[in-house]
């Protein structure tokens, strides 16, 4: 059955050497490998004030964390996504305030967000779904307007772009997921993205410990309580050789994506997503809503393909009770949405035979 979603691993006689070459240096822990992903990651999304962690839940952590964010606050999010994004708020103790969704994208909309912005509000946590990049020019202006910051959860959205640019340095934060499905993993990992440098060496303590590296650790002075983020020289590597791959493979669920775009069009049972301006999707799953989405899924079953909705709407979970309102343009895109595979591992053949079992109906 074609999955939905799949690890690129770079080729063994590539990868291999390296992890064992690390593995047996004496240095395995947090070094130079690890810094010399970050280095490059940063050049990957054009901004050099970028550190790597452990996950795409850390990086959303020190997000947080750098604002100050605890109880008593507010976070503006979107309930379509993955847990990891408001959980990661409730361990603050601050409160998940949704906002709802364009039905047509199943992106948080910005006129939702403007009505639920108070005097309480330390952020608006916007989620790339799937790959979408959210309608940037209007957050942008919500944010310059309110003083909101913005973090981009960018877990699904690696390689998307935003006026011509990789995603990464437009908001106050973006956070990265290099988790073991992602569009390039790293096993585990993750990266935030700041827009003021000023804001990377106090991130960068409480990514260990709240130690500062620079200075002899017994000579060392916390300040503040941090966490253990960094990673490690194997996870470094790792993601050193997957990033020498990482283009050409978001290139092939890009142009996946635009196969859709074109093949999909004008299928009865079937409306496209339409993309905000300025903004180009990465595709980490291609998404569509479908009429009698059941009958769908069991049709490309029998195609031998994988297709489902693939995250539970997050305002259900009792964790999140006490923020429970109306969502009616959640409720809409909820009943419709689908994803089919778009990845690496979508070669021509399958792709078209997809579209052609769309096109049979169901
Ligand atoms: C939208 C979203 N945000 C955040 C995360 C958290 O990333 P990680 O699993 O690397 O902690 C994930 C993935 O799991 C995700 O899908």
């Amino acid at each position: 059955m074609l999955p939905l979603v799949k690890p690129y691993l770079s080729p063994r006689e590539e990868l291999m050497p390296e992890i064992e070459r690390v593995l047996y240096s004496g240095y395995i822990a947090e070094g130079e490998e690890a810094w010399g992903f970050e280095e490059q990651f940063k050049k990957f999304i054009g901004n050099p004030n970028t550190l790597v962690v452990q996950s795409g839940t850390a990086a959303l952590h020190l997000a947080m964390l750098s604002l100050n964010v605890g109880p008593g606050d507010e976070v503006i999010s979107t309930p379509m996504t993955a847990e990891p994004t408001n959980t990661t708020i409730a361990f603050t103790g601050a409160k998940v305030v949704w906002a709802d969704v364009d039905p047509a994208t199943g992106l948080l909309d910005p006129r939702s967000v403007r009505e639920k912005i108070t005097e309480r509000t330390k952020a608006i946590m916007l989620v790339h779904y799937a790959g979408m990049v959210c309608d940037m020019d209007e957050f942008n202006k919500l944010s310059e307007e309110t003083g909101v910051p913005i973090i981009e959860d960018s877990a699904h959205c690696m390689g998307g772009k935003y006026k011509g640019k990789v995603i990464g340095s437009n908001s106050q934060y973006t956070c990265f997921s290099f988790q073991a499905i992602k569009q390039m993993t790293t096993i585990d990992g993750g990266a935030i993205a700041f827009k003021n440098p000023d804001e990377v060496e106090p991130a960068r303590k409480l990514r260990w410990f709240g130690l500062d590296k620079k200075v002899p650790r017994l000579q060392n002075d916390i300040t503040r309580a941090g966490y253990k983020y960094g990673i490690n020289n194997i996870t470094g590597v790792i993601g050193q050789v997957q990033l020498r791959h990482a283009q050409e493979v978001i290139d092939k669920y890009i142009s996946n994506g635009k196969y859709y775009d074109e093949s999909l069009k004008g299928i009865p049972g079937v409306t496209l997503v339409p993309y905000y301006k300025s903004t180009e999707p990465s595709y980490w799953l291609y998404t569509l809503k479908v009429e009698n989405r059941d009958d769908f899924c069991k049709m490309m079953e029998e195609a031998d393909v994988t297709a489902s909705p693939l995250h539970h709407r997050s305002d259900t979970h009792s964790l999140f009770k006490e923020s429970k309102c109306e969502l009616p343009g959640m409720d809409e895109w909820y009943k419709s949405f689908v994803h089919i595979p778009c990845g690496w591992w979508v070669d021509e053949e399958s792709r078209e035979r997809i579209v052609e079992a769309i096109k049979r109906g169901w």
